[in-house]
């Protein structure tokens, strides 16, 4: 685990075409989301996008540095430039920027004062389970625990990111859905024949939920040589870390536990990036591809339905839409997007 830049001063401007309401845009940008793949950021720049500020990603030095993707000279993309020395260098007239975001060097004028006012945006930076982590105005660190993670004992595997057109809290909330398994994920995991949803309790700790559902419903893939014995009673744990990431704990026969965080990125009010780190104490052997192939197949089969529903915003007045006993965690879910101060922009 490696903190990075966690000190950088937050900036609270509302970016340009906000595609959320100002008040939603402002309670979302004090927590923390993943933006991108660790391995995928390297000296070479990257632009990536969180609740539609543009953001450049890069390492200088191996120390992960996120900032606006935007130079106040020309407004130019930092994105297409390039890093020299450990420091970012603008493609439009070369100015440099030093990991703080200070400028140093103004190639038409070597030998003038630099102002001080010529600075990049740079926000906190930490990696983490495999991905690069950021917030535009968090105060503190807030990012969900996966505990297996850093355990010897459990193998990790990173799913590759996938951009789902549909917004993160409609993502959240299917990830949460006991109902669905029967007529989503017969061609992944499910069994059409075994839709009843038992009753099952949640609570609230604190800002977060706790689900706890036990069913028949196995979590082996279809056609997988795995069987439970006869009458096995899964549980599904989940956590609900607001306002967009969740960890499934599923407990497999012989104290095998699988952990899913589901971290829904909102790229922009209708656009998520998902970011999904797993980890288990169990199947150490099988391959890495396989679990992938797996996952994304279940993302895609989720997909197809979030990318449909209508309204695409997440109602959080609880009278919007109507809900049976299975959707307990959803229920309690918009409650709490409420209670964190949300809501208006998802009621239309
Ligand atoms: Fe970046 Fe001119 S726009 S140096």
């Amino acid at each position: 685990m490696k903190t990075e830049n966690t000190t950088a001063t937050p900036e609270l401007q509302l970016p340009r075409d906000c595609t959320f309401l100002p008040e939603d845009w402002h309670v979302l940008a004090q927590y923390w989301y993943p933006i991108a793949q660790a391995s995928e950021v390297a000296d070479k720049p990257v632009g990536v996008k969180l609740l539609d500020v543009k953001l450049v990603c890069y390492r200088s030095n191996g120390k992960v540095v996120v900032a606006r993707d935007l130079c106040f000279h020309r407004g130019a993309p930092l994105s297409k430039g390039w890093v020299e020395n450990g420091e970012i260098v603008c493609p439009y007239h070369g100015f440099r920027y030093n990991c703080e975001g200070a400028c140093t060097a103004v190639p038409a004028h070597p030998d003038a004062k630099i102002s001080p006012k010529l600075k990049l945006i740079v926000y906190p930076a930490v990696e983490r389970y495999g991905l690069i982590w950021t917030s535009l105005a968090a105060t503190e660190e807030n990012i969900p625990a996966l505990p297996g993670w850093d355990d010897p004992d459990y193998v990790n595997v990173l799913v590759p990111s996938f951009d789902i057109a549909g917004s993160a809290g409609r993502q959240m909330e299917g990830f949460l859905d006991v109902s669905h398994f029967a007529h989503v994920h017969t061609k992944s995991f499910a069994d059409p024949n075994n839709a009843y949803v038992p009753q099952y309790k949640v609570k609230r700790e604190g800002n977060e939920l706790l689900a706890e559902y036990w069913s028949t419903v196995s979590n082996y893939a279809v056609g997988s040589a795995n069987k439970a014995p006869e009458g096995f009673q899964w549980l599904r744990e989940f956590r609900v870390f607001p306002p967009f990431a969740a960890r499934l704990t599923v407990h497999f026969p012989d104290d095998g536990k699988l952990m899913i965080l589901n971290c829904a990125s909102p790229v922009s009010a209708r656009y998520t990036r998902l970011f999904c780190p797993i980890t288990r104490n169990f199947d150490k052997h099988v391959p890495e591809e396989d679990t992938i192939k797996f996952n994304l197949q279940i993302f895609r089969e989720d997909a197809d339905m979030v990318e449909a529903q209508t309204p695409e915003d997440l109602p959080l007045d609880l009278q919007a839409e109507a809900h049976i006993p299975a959707d307990r965690t959803s229920i309690a879910y918009r409650q709490l997007l409420t209670d964190l101060g949300l809501g208006r922009s998802y009621t239309s």
